[in-house]
C-alpha cells in the first residue's frame, strides 16, 4: 500500500510483555506523517512512549497494532521489507542519547566512521575509507586530528558528532534522534541542535526529534507532536503550538520552560500537574489549519 510523505505512522499501538498475563502499553493509536526535508518533533514527559516510536520506526520493535510506512513501503510487511531492505537500512539512521559512548571503545575514530559502510559493502565514495571518515569529520566539525584516537578520548559533544558523522556515511534521507542532546551541556547543546538544522538545509534530510527539552523543540522542529501516557494528544506547526496550545497537558507543560527575562521569570506561576492529571482518551480533532488534538468526549475544554 502506497501512503503519502516519508514517513507515515498510522494508528500505532506497542505493548511490552511484563509477564504471561499482563503487559505494558507504551503506545496507544499513534499516528503522524513526516515529510521530505521535514524535522517533527515528540515531546513528552519520561514515559510517555516517544523512545517506543522511535524503535517502531527503526524495525527493532515490532507493533501490537498499526502500521509504518516508510516511502510508501509497509516496514513490519515480511516481504516488502525483505525487497527493499539495504535501502531501509541506510536511509535510516539512529542517533541516540548517549550514542556516542555506545560505540566500539576499542575501534579507532576513522574506524568507528567506517564500519556501517563495511558492513554493508558500500564503496568509500572519496577513495578511501580514511578519506571518506575525515570528510564526514569535517562535515561534522570533527577535528580531523582525532582521527586515530579513541572514542573515550573525546568529549559528549564531540562523541555525539561522531555517532552523526558515522550515520552520515550511509547517506540518510530520515535520521531519528531520541533525546540525541540530553546528556550534553547547555552551550554543547545549542551547537549539535544548530549541526542538525545546518544538515537539513545541506540535505534535505528528514528528522524524527524527540525531546524533553522544549525550548530546543522550539528552536529546531517544524512541526511538533505532544505525547502524554502513550497518546499523542496534540499535533502543530511549533509556533502555532506554543502560541496556541489547546490540551491541558501541552499548556502545562509549555507553562514550565522558564522565561528568559527574570523579571517575568520571578513573577510567572509555573501550572502544578501530578500523573494522570489529564484525560489521554477522545477523539482526534483537527482545531485548525495542521492543528489537531484529542478531544475529550463530549467535554469542551
Ligand atoms: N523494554 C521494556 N519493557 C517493558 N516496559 C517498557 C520497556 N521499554 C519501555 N517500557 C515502558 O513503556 C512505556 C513507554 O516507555 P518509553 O521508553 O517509550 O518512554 P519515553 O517517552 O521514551 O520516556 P523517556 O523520556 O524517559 O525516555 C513506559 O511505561 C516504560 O516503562
Ligand atoms: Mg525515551
Amino acid at each position: 500500500m502506497k501512503k503519502e510523505g516519508l514517513l507515515e505512522v498510522s494508528h500505532l499501538t506497542c505493548l511490552y510483555p511484563i509477564s504471561k498475563k499482563t503487559e505494558i502499553r507504551a503506545v496507544s493509536d499513534v499516528s503522524f506523517q513526516i515529510r521530505s526535508g521535514e524535522i517533527f518533533g515528540l515531546i513528552g514527559e519520561s514515559g510517555s512512549g516517544k523512545s517506543t516510536i522511535a524503535r517502531c520506526v527503526m524495525n527493532l520493535l515490532k507493533p501490537a497494532n498499526g502500521s509504518v510506512f516508510y516511502r510508501g513501503i509497509d516496514i513490519y510487511d515480511k516481504k516488502e521489507y525483505r525487497k527493499h531492505k539495504k535501502m531501509l537500512q541506510t536511509e535510516r539512521q539512529l542517533i541516540f542519547q548517549d550514542s556516542g559512548s555506545s560505540l566500539n571503545q576499542r575501534m579507532k575514530v576513522h574506524e568507528v566512521i567506517a564500519e556501517p559502510m563495511k558492513i554493508q559493502r558500500r564503496k568509500p565514495l572519496r577513495g578511501s575509507y580514511r578519506a571518506e571518515a575525515e570528510f564526514q569529520m569535517q562535515h561534522v566539525g570533527l577535528d580531523v586530528s582525532y582521527l586515530d584516537q579513541y572514542p573515550a578520548e573525546l568529549s559528549g559533544g564531540q562523541r555525539q558528532r561522531l555517532a552523526i558523522a558515522r550515520a552520515l556515511t550511509m547517506e540518510p534521507k530520515l535520521l531519528v534522534a531520541d533525546e540525541p542532546i540530553a546528556s550534553l551541556d547547555v552551550s554543547i547543546q545549542a551547537q549539535i541542535v544548530n549541526l542538525f538544522l545546518h544538515l537539513r538545509e545541506e540535505h534535505g534530510f528528514s528528522f524524527l526529534f524527540i525531546a524533553h527539552d522544549l525550548a530546543m523543540a522550539e528552536f529546531l522542529c517544524d512541526r511538533v507532536g505532544v505525547m502524554y501516557r502513550g497518546r499523542l494528544v496534540e499535533e502543530a506547526p511549533v509556533k502555532e503550538l506554543f502560541e496556541r496550545p489547546i490540551h491541558p497537558y501541552t499548556k502545562a507543560l509549555l507553562s514550565a520552560i522558564p522565561i528568559p527575562d527574570p523579571v517575568k521569570e520571578r513573577a510567572r506561576k509555573p501550572a502544578e500537574f501530578h500523573e494522570g492529571d489529564f484525560f489521554f482518551d477522545g477523539e482526534w480533532t483537527q482545531e485548525r489549519a495542521e492543528h489537531f488534538v484529542l478531544r475529550e468526549g463530549g467535554r469542551t475544554l
